[in-house]
């Protein structure tokens, strides 16, 4: 499902429940040490999922740790991202040469609950909102913005380690195309915030109840190296 939504030269993994089997790496356990057992599973099938997309890059496996601020840190030369929520768990990857980031999220397909909508949405957001519900009325726009901004987060946060709150960003859904683009509403402090000044483009669907998003930042042309030998697709896809 997640693939769908992500170029070819991004790998991706998942599974729709958790895998009693799921290897994990002591540095892992340690790291699980203090998660109630609902959390474990997902923990350890999350990284299941970001080994076996690794592998279709042709990355060995080895243990997943994480930041301070909980993001994933990726082997060397990779990025990528996860998500879990109820029914699916999965991971993406790419080629730090090839994306700057990649941000993906999962979420039940169901209104959000009470004062959310106002929390995380800006003025000129909720008239759009209100617009897509009249005109597309069995689609939680709600939901999907708020599964956006997430996705956008997961690629900003590990090149940034900056917070972001909801109303820092705005964004607009072309529900014709399945795409939807972020503008960041901060001022950038860094060279590499600056990266994220441009309109960050996206994919959205809605898949067995499930709804989905995705970013993938591709590393801007000026930057990209030759890479004679590179793979162009991954091949499992
Ligand atoms: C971090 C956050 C985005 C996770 O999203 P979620 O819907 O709660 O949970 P998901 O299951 O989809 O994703 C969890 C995974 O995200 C990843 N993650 C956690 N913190 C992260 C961070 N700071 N940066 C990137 N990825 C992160 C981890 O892989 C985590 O799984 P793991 O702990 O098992 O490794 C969310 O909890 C959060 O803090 N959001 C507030 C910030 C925000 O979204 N702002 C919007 C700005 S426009």
């Amino acid at each position: 499902m997640i693939e769908e939504l992500l170029p070819s030269t991004v790998a991706a993994a998942a599974t729709a429940g958790d895998l009693p089997y799921a290897h994990l790496y002591p540095e892992e356990l340690a790291l699980m040490r203090r998660m109630a057992p609902p959390r474990r599973s997902e923990f350890a099938t999350g990284r299941h999922c970001a080994r076996q997309a690794l592998g279709l890059l042709g990355v060995p496996p080895g243990p997943l740790l994480r930041t301070e601020g909980g993001a994933p840190r990726w082997p060397e030369g990779t990025v990528g991202s996860m998500t879990h929520c109820a029914g699916y768990r999965a991971a993406a990857v790419a080629w730090s040469r090839d994306f700057l980031a990649l941000g993906i999220d999962a979420e039940p397909h169901a209104a959000l609950p009470g004062d959310v909508r106002q929390a995380i949405t800006v003025g000129s957001e909720r008239a759009a909102l209100a617009d897509l519900d009249a005109a597309h009325p069995r689609i939680h726009w709600d939901r999907l913005l708020f599964s956006a901004k997430e996705s956008v987060y997961k690629a900003w946060y590990p090149r940034t380690g900056r917070w972001l709150d909801f109303t820092d960003a705005v964004l607009a859904f072309d529900p014709v195309r399945s795409t939807f683009a972020a503008r960041l509403l901060i001022s950038p402090h860094t060279p590499t915030e600056r990266l994220f000044s441009v309109d960050i483009r996206g994919r959205w669907a809605i898949r067995n109840g499930i709804a989905l998003t995705a970013v993938a930042i591709p590393v801007p042309a000026d930057r990209v190296k030759a890479h004679p030998a590179r793979q162009d697709a991954i091949p499992a896809r």
